[in-house]
């Protein structure tokens, strides 16, 4: 490197390092959540940031306190993942008015775009567009009852993903939600209401597909449907959402088919935004996309178990 370049790099280094950043997480529902916690704390200690991490147990007043405190310490940025889309306008004014750039990460919120610096995250409603299409793909012309366990009632992914999957099964009149419910993205949620979604669809036999809004909930709705005799993965297929590595455990135990990966490394691009935000202004675009690919059972399920396995999940 040369020393104007390396110059450049450690200035914006010191500056960085200078900085406070308060993060508001929503707690530790699923496997997700936990990897991005733990990107996230890698993430500013590589910068050498000063993070300051609350842990909301899924309740968004807990958020809000949260972001009032650190908006009463004078951090330098604040990370906020919204547990819910609505309910932020207050908070966030002020914290725009205390001249602290928030950054929206992996969630969205109904306010206003100029109370946020940037939101980082996947396109939703696509994650649940690529699910449909690949259950339309796997389960051709013949009639499908498919049952879904929803993501936390009013967050945005649990709103996005219902609508992308929704609108893409218009048309395939073979293809039917027949039950929905809430599984709040939990492992033991979603076991407990595919047990009822069993037990309601004749023991599992009228069952033949499982949308899930995330892994953690399709993970425990798999343990349901092999205690009630059935076989995951081939008797009911199950597509979900995350990547997370026991859905690929899963996966290549053939007892789930596909995920639609979402990465848990929502910091880095958040943290490049506010370094150059912090370093000169710039003012980064209100969304960074990230990538959302589809993986199935002929994607190296083993491999990719291998490979997550150790990545803070
Ligand atoms: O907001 C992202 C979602 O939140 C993840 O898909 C889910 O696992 C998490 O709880």
């Amino acid at each position: 490197m040369g020393s104007v370049a390396a110059l450049a790099l450690s200035a914006t280094m010191a500056l960085a390092a200078d900085k406070t950043i308060g993060f508001a997480q929503i707690g530790s529902e699923s496997g997700w959540r936990a990897a991005e916690t733990t990107v996230t704390k890698q993430q500013a200690a590589d910068r050498g940031l000063d993070l300051r991490f609350s842990d909301a147990q899924q309740k968004q007043e807990n958020q809000i306190a949260a972001i009032r405190s650190f908006i009463a310490q004078g951090v330098d940025a604040i990370l906020l993942a919204p547990v819910v889309a609505t309910g932020w306008d207050a908070v966030l004014q002020e914290a725009k008015e205390a001249e602290i750039p928030v950054v929206l990460l992996d969630r969205q919120v109904d306010s206003s775009e100029d109370l946020y610096l940037t939101a980082v995250g996947s396109n939703l409603v696509h994650e649940g567009e690529v699910a449909a299409e690949w259950l339309i793909g796997a389960v051709g012309d013949k009639p499908c009852r498919i049952v879904e366990l929803e993501g936390t009632t009013g967050s945005s992914p649990a709103i996005d993903r219902k609508t992308g999957f929704e609108n893409t099964l218009k048309g395939h009149d073979n293809l039917q939600v027949v039950r929905s419910q809430t599984g709040d993205f939990t492992r033991a949620q979603g076991k407990e209401v595919m047990e009822s979604f069993l037990q309601a669809e004749n023991g599992g036999k009228d069952i033949c597909a499982l949308y899930a809004h995330n892994d953690d909930m399709a993970v425990g709705a798999i343990q349901a449907i092999k205690e009630a005799g059935l076989q995951p993965g081939k008797d009911i297929l199950i597509v979900s959402i995350d990547g997370v590595p026991d859905l690929f455990k899963a996966m290549s135990e053939a007892e789930a088919n596909a995920t639609v990966e979402l990465t848990p490394n929502m910091a880095g691009p958040a943290l490049d935004a506010l370094d150059a935000y912090w370093k000169d202004g710039t003012m980064p675009p209100k969304f960074i996309q990230t990538e959302s690919k589809l993986y199935t059972q002929a994607d190296d399920p083993a491999g990719e178990y291998d490979r997550r396995k150790g990545l803070g999940y």
